[in-house]
């Protein structure tokens, strides 16, 4: 019995593979990507988008682990329900007020060590910030 459940765990994996995760982009205005709106120092910049692009734009770099179902599955829906809450590819298209507000949002998160998640951080050292990276970067989101 137990062989036959390990056999049909081992199937459904396998065909589950098949299941292949959506990596297309839309086509955006690279003018309302953030850093078009906003200069930023240069660390700045490859902090936000080494710790922070890959699901919060369309400039998503995919590892070798989004190759492998259900982890991909589920890395897709980080992405996905990133892109849906903060967009930074998308940036120029908020309204001044939301671009304020998600400025002030990012900083929080920053400073509460909620973003990026844990298990990102984990896998991406990039996204390891010092405190005095998260600090530098929440300075720099609240004056958006
Ligand atoms: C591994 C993917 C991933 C990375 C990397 C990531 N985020 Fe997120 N972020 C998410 C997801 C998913 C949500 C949406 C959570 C939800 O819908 O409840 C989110 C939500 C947010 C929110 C909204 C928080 C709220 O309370 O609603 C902000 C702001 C944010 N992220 C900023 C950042 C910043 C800044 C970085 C980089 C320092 C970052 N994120 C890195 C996946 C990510």
């Amino acid at each position: 019995m137990i062989k036959k459940i390990l056999l049909l765990l081992l199937v459904l994996l396998i065909l589950g593979q098949l299941i292949r995760i959506d990596k297309s982009v839309p086509d955006t205005d690279a003018q309302l990507d953030l850093f078009a709106m906003h200069d930023a120092p240069a660390d700045i910049k490859a902090m936000v988008k080494g710790a922070c692009y890959d699901c919060h734009s369309y400039e998503t770099v995919y590892p070798w682990q989004t190759e492998i179902a259900p982890v991909s599955w589920w890395i897709k829906g980080h992405i996905k329900n990133g892109r849906l809450n903060t967009n930074f590819s998308e940036w120029g298209s908020y309204d001044k007020n939301k671009r304020k507000y998600k400025g002030e949002e990012c900083s929080e998160v920053l400073e509460d060590l909620r973003m990026p998640p844990k298990s990102y951080r984990f896998m991406h050292t990039a996204a390891q910030l010092s405190e005095d990276d998260r600090k530098k970067l929440a300075d720099w989101f609240r004056k958006l």
